[in-house]
């Protein structure tokens, strides 16, 4: 067992890192972003990979156990897998994970694969060519198709998709979306449509509960819950009868999973940030481009875990707790 831990005030293990290695994305959806993107950080302003290696090493040394890497679409940033194979180089970290739009992930499956991501998390809201392109705004669906079919064909264990489900855009899908996991090993999890960033189309309308999710998923057969394991994410998960895969429900807004939380997330811009719904968080980047000690960026980490909020509070009576867009903190 490693020696390391960090605790946080609230009694939390916090042994995962999320980082975001660019705002930038090949796709729009429409519930992160305008139609015409962001306004994305000029490329001085996100942290450089030997930045956030550094970091990484020391949050690797603190504690962190697993690693995700997240973006925007973290596979455009060039030389994403040269950096991909130093990361795996760190002692001490047991796990790389990867959230991807799926687009890309055919070019880079097999090299990702080898430099040590073991696991992938695809997003996909539609099984529908034409509908996926009306949320992505994109015509890319066949591309992640075959980004599916290649992580698969690597090796990733496990292969997630996460859905993000939408009353009125998507829901109609839901027991298409969960009948793969009969067929296919594939974790099909079910997010619900978060109110982040400014103005994301969120509307208590459009907002379906993983309950309700559930109830309906009902017409599948009994579903079996799975037990909740080390490192494992906010997800509750089951398995349909003589299902080759899983389904996973992350109730964001409905469960408060905050006291089970044991993430922090960097941003591409440079700050830790302790809650994906509190907008507080430290600035490392300018410490660490004015020749900081380990010892102090290690403290700024300490102090990014000591000051994580203890929860976030009921999101569907007081929704946008996060004013940044998604795009930037990666999820
Ligand atoms: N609500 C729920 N999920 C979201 N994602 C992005 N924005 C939202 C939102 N507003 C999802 C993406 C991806 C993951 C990184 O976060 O679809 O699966
Ligand atoms: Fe879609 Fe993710 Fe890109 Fe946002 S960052 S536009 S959710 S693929």
């Amino acid at each position: 067992m490693r020696e390391n831990r960090f605790i946080d005030r609230n009694n939390r293990t916090i042994n995962y890192l999320r980082i975001s290695l660019t705002d930038r994305c090949n796709l729009r959806c429409a519930y992160c972003m305008p139609e015409e993107g962001i306004q994305c950080l000029p490329h001085p302003e996100i942290l450089t990979y030997e930045e956030i290696l550094r970091l990484a090493r020391l949050a690797v040394r603190g504690g962190i156990r697993k690693v995700r890497l997240t973006g925007g679409e973290p596979l455009v940033r060039r030389g994403v897998l040269e950096f991909v194979r130093r990361l795996g180089g760190l002692e001490g970290l047991e796990v790389i994970s990867l959230t991807t739009n799926g687009v890309l992930l055919a070019d880079f499956a097999e090299d990702l694969r080898a430099c040590g991501v073991s696991r992938v998390n695809i997003s996909l809201d539609s099984l529908d060519p034409e509908r996926y392109a009306r949320i992505t705004r994109r015509d890319a669906f066949h591309r992640v198709l075959e980004g599916l079919r290649e992580a698969e064909r690597v090796g990733f264990k496990p292969i997630k998709i996460n859905v993000v489900a939408m009353r009125g855009v998507n829901d109609d899908e839901i027991l298409d979306f969960a009948r793969l996991s009969l067929e296919k090993p594939y974790h099909v999890r079910f997010i619900e449509f978060m109110p982040v960033g400014m103005e994301n189309g969120w509307t208590r309308d459009r907002f379906i509960s993983t309950d309700e999710i559930r109830d309906r998923l009902s017409r599948l057969g009994p579903l079996r819950p799975q037990e909740h394991r080390d490192m494992d994410g906010p997800a509750e998960r089951f398995v349909l009868e003589g299902a080759k895969g899983e389904i996973g429900f992350i109730g964001a807004l409905s469960h408060h999973f905050c006291s089970q939380c044991n993430r922090l997330r960097l941003t591409s811009a440079g700050t830790l940030r302790g809650c994906l719904f509190s907008d507080e968080e430290i600035d490392v980047k300018t410490p660490l481009r004015s020749g900081a000690s380990d010892e102090v960026l290690a403290g700024l980490i300490q102090r990014a875990i000591e000051t994580k909020p203890a929860g976030h509070g009921s999101l569907l009576q007081s929704p946008r707790k996060c004013s940044r867009p998604m795009s930037t903190i990666g999820g």
